[in-house]
């Protein structure tokens, strides 16, 4: 492949500058039926060289098409890139290379498919058979349930374009966690259990119906499925497949990512249980990424994983009306471009097959990505500094363990601690001192989140033992 433009590069960090909120919208799709007349031409963008559609005859008919019952949909279709993926390689001279029209139109290549614009024009760029597959039968035949196209949410429908050396996103994330639904967590879903309770962060197939869609899901809805016919976190479930929605961030000039929630958000720092747990104060990450509202007076289980995004913004859920454990705190990487993505999404352009883009897409954490802006003078040195942050709150935990003693005599009942009777006999001091070392645990990058705050939490478990005596 050549003559490739990029537009990738940028700097994916700005220490110290503001971090402007951008009101998401969420534009919905709405069925509007009947027929309209059937309009002839362009597949979504200005058109380009030659419109015909007179070799449009096969098993596609074309976005225009569907906009005759899709109206919405086709609308928001519109306003994205897909819908000009034929004249991005037309404006750089490549908009009859076979190479490259497999991906950036409808079918080329299949009987039926993409020819050129001047035979097949409503088959120009990336459309609505692009990713739901031909419409002919559908289209002569609506009310054939069996014939409908499928709205499949799996990764595979956005695998087979965003996938190679250009762009590895579908290699990368099905390298990620992402990709399977949790393991123990997937058990319990194919047992017919829980699904409504943990779902809502560990399972596509549930939020995709529950939560976008409003619908009830019953808990036995993946009954006996595999873990490989589950969907996990999916491209969708990040991404809108038809909308442009304004969320991201710093999108680069005319792009969107199409990302269903704001990539930044600021909120306030605060320890109540509701604001906790309240998804509409995070961002896309901690969409999933935050508290389940255990604080430290629970005694069955600790803090759940997914304290992330709480860490982060410095604050940590306590039983109501009590005061704070710690006091909120901030830290200059609550001011990185991107938040979350900044650390776990770096990106980097295609240069060669040895040296291809990275699409951020396994989320794991690049320290490339903390050059930006001169934040840190290179990814060593900003990996040297983790590594030495890491180490000294390891060893700050490992303190607070030793000291806390015989794990049965103080750990949560679900890690081997004492059972209901002995858990109301812990004194408070006890329950406090386990809970701010599970949180930190917890959240898992061991003070990179929240540096700041993260040594406060050591330093109040610390001096709570302190005046226990232990
Ligand atoms: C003549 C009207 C008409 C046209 C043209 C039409 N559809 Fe549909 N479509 C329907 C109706 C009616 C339904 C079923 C109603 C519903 O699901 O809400 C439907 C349902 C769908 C669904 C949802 C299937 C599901 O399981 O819920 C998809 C996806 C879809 N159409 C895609 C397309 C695509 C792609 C095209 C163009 C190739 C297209 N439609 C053209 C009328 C139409
Ligand atoms: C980039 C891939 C992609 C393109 C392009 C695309 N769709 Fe979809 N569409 C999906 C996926 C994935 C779903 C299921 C997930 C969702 O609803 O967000 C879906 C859902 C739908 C649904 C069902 C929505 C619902 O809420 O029940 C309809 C109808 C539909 N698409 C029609 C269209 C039409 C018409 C077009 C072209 C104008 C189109 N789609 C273009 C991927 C795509
Ligand atoms: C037929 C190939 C094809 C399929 C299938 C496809 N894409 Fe794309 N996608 C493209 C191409 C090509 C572009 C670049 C378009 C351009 O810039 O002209 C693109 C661009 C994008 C962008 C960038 C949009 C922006 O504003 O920056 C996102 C996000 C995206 N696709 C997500 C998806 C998702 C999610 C799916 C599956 C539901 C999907 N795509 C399916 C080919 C495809
Ligand atoms: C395997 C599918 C596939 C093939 C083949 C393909 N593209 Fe793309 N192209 C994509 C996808 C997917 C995107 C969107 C990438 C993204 O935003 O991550 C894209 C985006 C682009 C862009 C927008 C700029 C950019 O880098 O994001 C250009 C220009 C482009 N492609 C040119 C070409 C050319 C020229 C060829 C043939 C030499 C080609 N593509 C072949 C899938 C493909
Ligand atoms: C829809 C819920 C959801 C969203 C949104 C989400 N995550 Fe996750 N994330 C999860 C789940 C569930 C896991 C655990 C996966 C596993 O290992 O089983 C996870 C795991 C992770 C991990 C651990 C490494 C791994 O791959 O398992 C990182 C890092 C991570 N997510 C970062 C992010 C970032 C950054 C974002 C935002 C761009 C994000 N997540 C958005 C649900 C989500
Ligand atoms: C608010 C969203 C949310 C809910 C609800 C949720 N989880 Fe999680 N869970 C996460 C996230 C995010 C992670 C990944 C954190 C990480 O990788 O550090 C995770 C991780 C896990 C892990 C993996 C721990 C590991 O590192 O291996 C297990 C097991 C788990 N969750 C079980 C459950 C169960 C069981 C339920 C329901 C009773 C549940 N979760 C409900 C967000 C949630
Ligand atoms: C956990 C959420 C999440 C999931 C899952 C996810 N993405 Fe993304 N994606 C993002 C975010 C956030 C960005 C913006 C990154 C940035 O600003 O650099 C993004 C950016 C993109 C872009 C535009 C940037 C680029 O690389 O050119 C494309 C294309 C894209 N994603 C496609 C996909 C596809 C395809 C999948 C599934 C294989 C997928 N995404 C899964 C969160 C997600
Ligand atoms: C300043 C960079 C930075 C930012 C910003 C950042 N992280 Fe992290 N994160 C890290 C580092 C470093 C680690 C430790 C990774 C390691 O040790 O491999 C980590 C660890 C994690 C883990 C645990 C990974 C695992 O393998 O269990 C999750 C989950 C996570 N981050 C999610 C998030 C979320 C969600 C956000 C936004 C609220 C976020 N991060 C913001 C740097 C960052």
């Amino acid at each position: 492949m050549t003559s490739y433009t990029s537009f990738h590069s940028r700097p994916r960090m700005l220490c110290l500058i503001g971090i402007g909120l951008l009101s998401g919208t969420f534009a919905m799709m709405g069925l509007e039926c009947p027929a309209a007349p059937v309009i002839p031409g362009g597949g979504g963008d200005d058109g380009g060289p030659g419109t015909g559609n007179s070799g449009v005859t096969g098993k596609y008919v074309g976005s225009e098409r569907c906009s005759q019952c899709h109206a919405r949909a086709h609308e928001a279709w519109g306003q994205t890139l897909h819908a000009k993926a034929l004249s991005t390689l037309e404006k750089i001279g490549q908009g009859s290379n076979a190479a490259c029209l497999g991906c950036h139109t409808i079918g080329f290549g299949e009987e039926g498919g993409f020819v050129n614009r001047a035979t097949t024009n409503v088959l120009a760029n990336v459309g609505c058979e692009s990713c739901h597959g031909p419409g002919r039968d559908h289209v002569t035949n609506v009310n054939v349930v069996e014939l409908r196209p499928p709205k499949s949410i799996s990764a595979d429908v956005c695998g087979k374009c965003h996938t190679g050396s250009h762009h590895p996103t579908f290699e990368q994330w099905s390298e990620s966690g992402k990709a399977l639904v949790t393991d123990g967590v997937w058990q319990s879903f194919a047992g017919g259990n829980n699904l409504n309770n943990c779902g809502t962060c560990h399972s596509g197939d549930f939020r995709y119906l529950a939560v976008y869609n409003n619908e009830t899901v019953q808990n036995d809805y993946l009954k006996n499925k595999t873990r490989e016919e589950m969907h996990g976190i999916t491209c969708v479930i990040c991404h809108d497949p038809h909308n442009r929605t304004g969320n991201a961030a710093f999108p680069e000039e005319g792009r969107d990512y199409q990302l269903r929630f704001r990539q930044v958000l600021d909120p306030v720092p605060s320890n109540t249980v509701e604001d906790a747990t309240n998804k509409e104060r995070f961002n896309l990450c901690g969409q999933c990424h935050h508290s389940r509202g255990r604080t430290w007076a629970d005694t069955a289980r600790g803090p759940h994983h997914s304290v992330q995004a709480n860490v982060y913004i410095g604050e940590m859920p306590v039983p109501v009306d009590t005061p704070p454990l710690v006091l909120s705190m901030n830290s200059p990487h609550r001011l990185v471009r991107e938040q979350c993505s900044t650390c776990h999404m770096y990106r980097k352009d295609f240069e060669s097959e040895v040296a291809p883009a990275i699409s951020g897409h396994d989320f794991k954490v690049n320290y490339e990505g903390c050059t930006g802006a001169g934040c840190h003078p290179s990814g060593a040195n900003a990996l040297a500094l983790k590594q030495t942050l890491e180490n000294n709150v390891k060893t700050r935990l490992d303190g607070i363990k030793n000291r806390l003693g015989d794990p049965a005599t103080w750990e949560y009942t679900s890690n081997g601690g004492p059972n209901n009777a002995g858990q109301a006999a812990l004194p408070e001091a006890i329950k406090k001192i386990r809970f701010l070392y599970h949180y930190t645990i917890s959240d898992g990058s061991y003070g990179m989140h929240n540096p700041a705050y993260v040594k406060a939490m050591l330093t109040r478990a610390e001096d709570l033992l302190t005046a226990e005596g232990l």
